[in-house]
């Protein structure tokens, strides 16, 4: 059988070697305390054979994601290909986070810091010079560590399912893969 992570992969891989912008992309989607979904584009880390994903703790997703759950898609318009993972999440051991979190561009680091010691991520701002001021008049340690609301999450994808719309026929091809007892089981789905 199939395991339908080494086919995104692989995909990913084919995507990223077409120069397709969205290949190391995903899109989260939550639920928030309201019941009301929500989506946001993320860095699809593949890492140690596994998915993942690095956000800050103060940004309203991670509440979200205390549920447990999370749906991600990923498209590859380079290959016409869309895919739709159902997953529970686990954090990521924050030792991983921290060696993680060094390799990002400086002003991502320094946007972590001020979601600490600033604004929390997502929060109003006045105006976006105030926002530049407070990230002027910040002291940062030399060399910057990652703050603690750095987290990650592993996802474990127990559904995954992908949608090729790159068939001679026209027909596009819809196949499902189910987890049960570390045993992935595939279906066909009308698209
Ligand atoms: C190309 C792209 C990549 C992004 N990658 C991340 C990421 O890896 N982690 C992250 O927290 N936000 C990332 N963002 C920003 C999120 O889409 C979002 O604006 C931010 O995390 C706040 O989301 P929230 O209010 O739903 O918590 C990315 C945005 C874009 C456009």
């Amino acid at each position: 059988m199939t395991d339908p992570l080494n086919e995104l992969r692989a995909d990913r891989q084919r995507a990223g070697e077409l120069a397709d912008p969205h290949a190391g992309l995903c899109t989260l989607a939550t639920v928030d305390e309201h019941g009301a979904p929500q989506v946001r584009t993320l860095v699809l880390r593949d890492m140690q054979d596994r998915f993942a994903l690095f956000l800050n703790a103060t940004s309203p997703k991670q509440r979200q994601l205390n549920s447990g759950q999370a749906a991600v898609c990923v498209y590859l318009a380079s290959i016409q290909r869309q895919y739709r993972l159902s997953c529970s999440i686990e954090a990521i051991a924050p030792d991983i986070v921290r060696d993680s979190w060094q390799m990002r561009p400086d002003a991502p680091k320094r946007m972590d810091w001020y979601y600490v010691q600033g604004r929390v991520q997502s929060s109003d701002v006045t105006d976006r010079q105030t926002l530049l001021d407070e990230l002027d008049a910040m002291t940062l340690t030399n060399p910057l560590h990652a703050p603690p609301e750095a987290v990650g999450y592993w996802l474990n994808p127990h559904f995954v399912e992908r949608l090729d719309l790159a068939q001679d026929n026209g027909v596009h091809d819809r196949i499902a893969w189910s987890l049960a007892s570390g045993r992935w089981t595939q279906t066909t789905l009308v698209p």
